[in-house]
């Protein structure tokens, strides 16, 4: 979605909004824009395009400025132009505001404010706001009443900052969406994420829903509407500035694929002893599911092609598991007692997957998020959480958190099976767990000896390109698929294998190229329905670390051996560099995909 950003009480606002701005592109890049406030007057700068654009010389002219505050959009209410883009601002100009979220009861407020004589001038939500500040301003309230009531009056979901002309002060609010605080000494930086601000500082505030904030240089306060002071624990990120920039590579995509050996080796480290054999996760000791006698995941987009993953393990381990896109969750939760409810997301912010959390937590469940993102709103919400350690993930298709999620779940897997009543354990944990152990290196080897990007090469200018597997390998099919139309924009499909002949098999036409994923366990599916689809034209492409299943087909990605149930995550580094080369070949903007967002915050 929007991110936002806000600085206080560094040395120069204009550099440190910019810097944050671009570091939070990655959640919106169709218009950007800031405001820079010098002490005496309150200069903004805004337009449609990318946040290059705006740096590129239009804010050549900024002071440098003691306070700013800045907004990277992906439309919901107007589209991308120079009108609609943030800051808005008062009809004096004197009051600039910076929204993240959706202020569902604009139209009453907007209709309420033209009835004023305000004019508005952008098709926001967004510019309610500044206008109900100086409506409360010429009332005879002060900036910080004058804030409050305004914030008072908005339902829906908000993360917002705004400053107001002729005063160093940040003021800032949050409903529903991300914002945290991170401090330095005498300055103080606001954002919608913590990469926004992780050059200047490691130290943050995770802000709660009905938090406002005042910050000037060398001071800060967290109340309630009420004015009420509030104490909010300061946290240490322990992510690396260095993990946020792109460093040597083109594109973080690229990077964050072949990040993955580390990634992975923190998902797994101090988790897993395959002598003894056991897996320990960190605050769910033996025994702690007990009372589980169903799970049930909830997820979006690459989030719930893990959690399928890890239901079909808990699926074959005889434990009674659902899942559900979060979108599509009713809240039907026939049997909350014995109902765990996971929440499965890599930035903890999702909307679909926050209301399911929340709908099946009043069911009565008890809920869990599985997410990458310390201090996220799902992370806080839920009544456990378990870490994902993937850290910071920049380009907009997810990659190494969906490793590190699958890894988290069969981790998750092996405890639940460990625990709930009639799970039958596997009888190779020690071999299995040994297998994990040395995924990172056989990562590593994917990633030195890949033929994707010849591959890519052949293939590029097909119409259609399906991928397909059968039990674990199927999630991965379709994650393979969503991940190539993603940055693509070509048309891709994932299929069981069984499926193929049971309706898609009519779009094959000579040259469909068709990924095939072998896991050596439960290939026979996949083969002859690879064959079949063969038969009719399809260039068929195995992903397996067999020769003698590689042996029908057109080409071969090889994967090396490992145990079946983590052949997927071989298999899946593999598709990531087909899509990441096809989408390259093709010159897309592969980090930044169009009409998508790294997260969703609006349902
Ligand atoms: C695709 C992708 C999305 C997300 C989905 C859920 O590459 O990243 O499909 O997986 O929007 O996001 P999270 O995991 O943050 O809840």
């Amino acid at each position: 979605m929007c991110g936002i950003i806000a600085c206080v009480g560094s040395d120069d606002a204009a550099d440190t909004v910019l810097t944050g701005l671009e570091n939070l592109e990655y959640r919106g890049y169709d218009s950007a824009g800031v405001a820079i406030q010098n002490g005496t007057d309150l200069v903004v700068r805004k337009r449609a395009g990318k946040i290059s654009e705006l740096t590129g010389g239009f804010v050549r002219d900024l002071p440098e400025g003691v306070s700013g505050i800045g907004h990277t959009r992906w439309s919901t209410h107007g589209p991308p132009t120079d009108e609609n883009a943030h800051p808005h601002t008062s009809a004096s100009g004197a009051v600039a505001v910076v929204h993240n979220g959706i202020i569902s009861n604009y139209e009453a407020l907007r209709s309420e404010l033209e009835t004023a004589g305000y004019a508005f001038e952008s098709d926001t939500d967004t510019e309610v706001i500044p206008h109900l500040v100086e409506q409360y301003l010429t009332q005879g309230l002060d900036s910080d009443e004058a804030f409050r009531r305004a914030i008072d009056r908005l339902e829906g979901s908000y993360a917002i900052a705004m400053m107001i002309e002729g005063e160093n002060v940040v003021r800032a609010a949050r409903q529903g969406s991300p914002l945290v605080v991170g401090l330095h000494d005498d300055a103080y930086y606001l954002a919608s994420d913590v990469p926004a601000f992780l050059e200047f500082t490691d130290e943050v505030i995770y802000l709660e829903d009905g938090d406002i904030v005042t910050a000037e240089s060398g001071s800060i306060s967290i109340t309630n509407l009420a004015g009420d002071p509030i104490s909010r624990e300061v946290d240490v990120v322990d992510w690396d500035p260095e993990e946020t920039g792109k460093g040597e590579y083109d594109h973080y995509m690229l990077k964050e694929i072949e990040s993955q050996p580390e990634s992975l080796s923190n998902t797994i480290r101090g988790r897993i002893d395959p002598d003894e054999p056991a897996v320990r996760l960190e605050g769910f000791p033996a025994g702690c599911f007990e009372d589980v006698s169903e799970v049930h995941f909830v997820a979006c987009g690459t989030s719930y092609h893990a959690s399928l993953y890890g239901a079909r393990l808990l699926d074959e381990a005889n434990v009674r598991v659902r899942t559900s896109r979060a979108s599509e969750f009713t809240g039907r939760v026939p049997d909350p007692e014995g109902t765990l409810v996971v929440a499965v997301t890599q930035s903890g912010e999702t909307a679909d997957t926050l209301g399911a959390l929340r709908a099946a937590w009043s069911a009565g469940a008890d809920t869990l998020a599985v997410t990458n993102v310390v201090g996220s709103t799902m992370a806080r919400e839920a009544d456990d959480v378990l870490y994902i350690r993937a850290g910071p993930e920049i380009g907009v298709a997810a990659t190494k958190t969906f490793s590190s999620q699958v890894v988290t779940l069969a981790l998750l897997a092996e405890r639940l099976t460990e625990d709930i009543d009639g799970a039958i354990r596997r009888d190779d944990l020690g071999s299995y767990l040994r297998h994990l152990s040395v995924l990172p290196d056989q990562i590593e080897e994917v990633i030195r000896t890949s033929r994707a990007e010849a591959l890519s090469t052949k293939y590029e200018d097909r119409n259609a390109y399906f991928f397909i597997g059968h039990a674990l390998q199927h999630p991965v099919a379709l994650e393979g698929a969503l991940k190539f139309k993603e940055i693509t924009y070509e048309h891709a499909e994932g299929f069981a294998s069984g499926e193929l002949k049971h309706g898609p098999l009519a779009l094959v036409t000579p040259g469909t190229p068709v990924f095939a994923l072998f896991d050596g366990k439960h290939d026979e599916k996949t083969h002859t329905n690879a064959k079949e689809a063969q038969a009719r034209g399809a260039e068929i492409i195995a992903i397996t670390a067999s020769e003698r299943t590689a042996e029908f087909a057109d080409d071969v990605l090889v994967i090396p051996d490992t145990h079946p149930d983590l052949s997927g995550l071989l298999a899946n580094i593999q598709l990531q560099f087909v899509s990441y080369y096809t989408a390259r070949r093709l010159g897309r903007p592969i980090d930044k995909p169009r009409n998508l967002a790294k997260s969703v915050t609006v349902e």
